[in-house]
């Protein structure tokens, strides 16, 4: 090997980041993700904006997107102006997304979403939104009359889930119709199936409730039904362990998002994402990363320094971004470069059209 390949090997060792991975089937172009990000522009009938298709294609360079959160049904909607995967015409734009993406070599999943209690009756035609258990989250919502309470949902009757896995199955179903590589079941942050996997949303004394296998069931049901339209190496599930967001508690996160790792790798699934900040007190990725047997994405504050340091310590595989993606449409160029980042404009993350949306510029050259 000459000095020179010697060096640039050496160097690319040294920042993993920048190397293709093999996903599943998958030819990631590199090791650097784009979190999913609600951006709050969806049109009426909450399907994608036009503009989407430009956002996206401007950050086609990251290994994978993983899109904002889309509504698996209209239950499954707490946020205005977010998009769904449920109807023909969401499909539709859906799908000169995917097709923009693919034209640029990129990979994108879509971010399967049901909120469950984080909504409003102005959602549901006044009808209650549901949870597994009657326990209202703090906090507002913002609907069409502007923000809102959260109100006390209501608690699914074991009946009724059946129909929700059907969401998700029929959601998935048409996110591949809709071109995508993937799907990313949104076990995090809050909505629906936090709620069923965490104790202090979990009050249930059915079989979804109670125990952790009985907490983790109605996840698994849901991506087992996932699985079965996608086939497990196309499909993700991201997880918060630690997230308190939307009144989140459990009384031992260790353990419980342990088990719902270790059940997520018998089904096979191609990756666990978990949001995670590593400078958290109780920070689970290297646990969780030891039990879950597929590719491990790690989230939450990561930089380019951070990134690298975690690939290479073995703590993850792949390193997800939000932010810097957000407003920087060529992140990793910037960062093999160690160009300046854009600053995040944080008043047009949920609105401002084009503004804050494709107007950050790309590094010239
Ligand atoms: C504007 C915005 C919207 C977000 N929407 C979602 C979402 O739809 N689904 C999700 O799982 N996380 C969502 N998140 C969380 C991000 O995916 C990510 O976890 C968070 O930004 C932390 O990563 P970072 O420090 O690299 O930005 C959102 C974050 C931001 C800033």
């Amino acid at each position: 090997m000459s000095p020179t390949a010697a060096t640039a090997k050496a160097a690319q060792a040294a920042e993993p980041l920048f190397e293709p991975y093999q996903l599943g089937p998958l030819h990631l172009s590199n090791r650097m993700v784009m979190a999913p990000m609600t951006r709050s522009r969806a049109l009426a009938g909450n399907v994608p904006n036009p503009l989407a298709e430009t956002y996206y294609r401007q950050r086609a360079s990251a290994g994978l997107i993983v899109t904002e959160g889309s509504q698996v049904s209209p239950q499954g909607q707490g946020y205005i102006r977010t998009p769904g995967i449920h109807s023909p015409e969401q499909v539709a734009a859906w799908r000169k997304i995917t097709a923009a993406v693919a034209r640029e070599g990129g990979k994108i999943f879509l971010q399967l979403w049901h909120v469950g209690r984080v909504s409003h009756p102005d959602f549901h035609g006044g009808a209650l939104p549901v949870a597994p258990s009657a326990i209202a989250a703090e906090g507002e919502v913002f609907t069409e009359k502007g923000p809102q309470k959260m109100v006390t949902p209501r608690a699914l009757d074991a009946s009724e889930l059946p129909g929700i896995v059907a969401q998700f199955r029929k959601a998935a179903e048409n996110a591949k119709a809709a071109g995508f590589d993937g799907v990313e079941i949104h076990g995090a942050n809050g909505y629906l199936l936090d709620q069923f996997t965490r104790d202090g949303s979990n009050h249930r004394t059915d079989a979804y409730g109670g125990s952790l296998e009985n907490r983790v069931r109605f996840p698994l049901e849901v991506t087992q039904a996932v699985i079965d339209v996608w086939g497990k190496d196309r499909v993700g599930y991201r997880i918060s362990p630690n997230g308190a967001f939307n009144s989140m508690s459990d009384s031992n996160p260790r353990e419980t998002f342990s088990y719902l790792a270790e059940r997520l790798s018998d089904l096979g699934i191609v990756y666990l994402h978990s949001f995670d900040p590593p400078s958290g007190p109780n920070h689970l990725s290297p646990v969780l990363r030891k039990v879950f047997k597929g590719t491990f994405i790690v989230n939450g504050g990561y930089d380019l320094a951070s990134g690298n340091a975690a690939i290479q310590s073995g703590e993850a595989d792949l390193v997800a971004y939000g932010v810097a993606f957000l407003a920087n449409p060529d992140l990793p160029h910037r960062f093999e470069r160690r160009a300046p980042l854009n600053a995040p404009d944080q008043a047009t993350f949920y609105a401002g059209e084009q503004k804050g949306y494709t107007d950050y510029p790309a590094l010239i050259g």
